[in-house]
């Protein structure tokens, strides 16, 4: 059996790097290497997926293991390692442990796909993608973070549902980091083109924009053994897929700002084209006033996290 390209890894056999390989197979975007540091759990899942392609219909190959030679000369990595949230714990209390994990796996990546494009799902989002940036010696456009799909998902739901309408017609934006103070942007979301602030009262919009803040911590609370997954899966194979397929997709990620929003040298989410160069474009939208502060305290709130990083050593 041997893999062909597009080629994409998966680095974490958990709940949403498992999940992520399935979306990726099963939506016949790419075949798929899934690497765990417990070498069964990834060969099984993605033996388990295997068997499941015949039912799904769909050839794509799977295989998975602890070596990363399998993941040699990958399109894609996807980085999801880490512990997730539980109940009472913030994404930043997850800092020390997943940037140990992070940095270790974006290195060893790295040296068997030396032209990947990188896409971080482990949390806190904004401050690993940064990291796994610094690590890697990467070129900013090859090193992007996976929230706005999600952050944007959970809100286009949350719209659809308040209207009683298909999410197919629903379209949303959240920009900022992936935590407390994201920014979802009412303004510019829409059903079939009409504004929501045509559609919604103010309150029950607000109402939206607190839960979808809120998104991740609402399923944890539910779960409480551990957080999201199949949405942030779903995000993140969106993404492959726009980079695979050179789709040149606009979708809100964490991208490495060059003083675009008045942002220098910080990883934040905001509108970006996607496409087989990874970053193609950074989309600077003009924001209000109370937009662009919104956006500045979010930005601001990971830089806080990148200095205590760099005070631990990273
Ligand atoms: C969430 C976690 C995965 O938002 O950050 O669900």
């Amino acid at each position: 059996m041997s893999l062909q390209q597009p080629k994409v890894t998966v680095i974490g056999a958990g709940n949403v790097g498992a999940t992520t390989a399935q979306r990726i197979a099963e939506k016949d975007i790419a075949d798929v290497v899934l690497i765990d540091i417990v070498a069964g759990l990834a060969t099984g899942k993605a033996l388990d997926l295997s068997e499941a392609a015949p039912v799904e219909v769909h050839d794509r190959f799977i295989i998975g293991g602890n070596d990363y030679a399998l993941s040699k000369d990958s399109d894609v990595i996807v980085i999801t390692s880490g512990i997730a949230r539980k109940p009472g714990m913030s994404r930043d209390d997850l800092l020390k442990t997943n940037a140990e994990i992070v940095s270790s796996v974006a290195k060893e990546s790295l040296k068997h796909s030396p032209n990947a494009i990188f896409v971080v799902v482990s949390n806190p989002l904004d401050v690993m993608t940064h990291l796994t940036r610094k690590v890697t010696g990467l070129p900013a456009n090859r090193v992007l973070g996976m929230a706005g799909v999600l952050d944007s998902a959970r809100m286009r739901f949350f719209i659809a549902e308040a209207l009683n309408v298909s999410v197919q017609d629903v379209l949303a934006f959240v920009l900022g980091g992936h935590g407390d103070s994201m920014v979802p942007l009412a303004r510019c979301s829409s059903v079939a083109g009409i504004p929501i602030t045509d559609l919604l009262p103010a309150d029950k919009i607000e109402e939206i924009n607190t839960r979808t803040r809120n998104g991740g911590i609402e399923i944890v609370n539910h779960l409480q053994t551990g957080s999201a997954f199949y949405a942030p899966a779903s995000s993140s194979a969106e993404m492959v897929e726009a980079i695979v397929k050179d789709r040149k997709r606009v979708l809100p990620s964490c991208v490495q700002l060059n003083g675009e929003y008045g942002l220098k040298d910080i990883y934040v989410g905001v509108p970006v084209k996607i496409g087989s160069k990874g970053v193609e474009q950074i989309l600077e939208i003009k924001l209000t006033d109370a937009e662009k502060a919104a956006l500045h305290k979010s930005a601001e709130d990971v830089k806080i996290n990148v200095e205590k990083l760099e005070s631990m050593g990273f």
